[in-house]
């Protein structure tokens, strides 16, 4: 099963509206180069989010080539978007990308492994106020590490912010029992099923799993 092959998601996705032409442009080109971006859908939820909570420090674990730091920055002109990644050939596209466009000024671009970037900003952060801290995270990067990551950016996030994890269905790799695919992908799916298993032993999170786009699941703390 491919949840991008379903006939009604072809059918939301053909009413999907971009938020401008410039970004639909870049959905287009990336889409035909095969760079991961977020889905349509998943678009959707996140335009929806930030607009109600209104985010003023956005923290994204994975820029690709900076389709959704410049989605986030184009929504929300007053957010500063920290947004990290590894791959040197995505981080040459994604600087080419931000230097096009102004809202790059506020994209603070990180380059490296999001677990020892993580560790940077946490030693930066180390006595900042709840003002310095994250309120929305995006972790759409390495599908292994999402519990590592979840306990990493727990320290630099405020005590409302909302934490999204995308691609927790894996294509639908993670409920298929058989076949090639789900052969080929059995770490990524051992380890999302196991990254499930904790959010829901984790009494202190509200977590709310939907099967928009690629699947995510919304986290946020529960507080007095
Ligand atoms: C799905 S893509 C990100 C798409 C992007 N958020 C968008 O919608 O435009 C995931 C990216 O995470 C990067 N990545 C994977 N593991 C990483 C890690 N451990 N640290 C930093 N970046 C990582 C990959 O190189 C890839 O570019």
């Amino acid at each position: 099963m491919n949840v991008r092959d379903i006939p009604l998601k072809e059918l939301a996705d053909s009413h999907y509206k971009a938020l401008d032409e410039d970004l639909a442009a870049l959905r287009r080109v990336n889409e035909e180069e095969g760079v991961p971006l977020i889905l349509t859908e998943t678009e959707g939820l996140l335009r929806l989010i930030t607009g109600l909570t209104k985010p003023h420090k956005i923290l994204e674990l994975g820029t690709a080539h900076g389709y959704s730091s410049l989605f986030f920055a184009r929504c929300l002109p007053e957010a500063e978007i920290t947004t990290i990644e590894r791959n040197p050939v995505m981080i040459e596209a994604a600087r080419a990308e931000f230097a096009k466009r102004s809202e790059s000024e506020r994209i603070d671009l990180r380059t490296g492994d999001a677990a020892s970037i993580l560790d940077d900003i946490k030693a930066e952060l180390k006595n900042a106020d709840e003002s310095q801290k994250y309120d929305f995270v995006f972790i759409d990067a390495a599908k292994s590490h999402y519990r590592e990551f979840l306990e990493s950016v727990e320290s630099i996030c405020t005590k409302d912010a909302i934490i999204i994890c995308d691609n927790i269905l894996l294509k639908g790799w993670i409920v298929e029992a058989d076949g090639s695919a789900a052969r080929r992908h059995r770490t990524s799916i051992k380890y999302m099923k196991q990254f499930l298993d904790y959010l829901d032993k984790r009494e202190d999170l509200d977590v709310t799993i939907l099967t928009g786009g690629d699947g995510l699941a919304i986290i946020r703390y529960k507080y007095e």
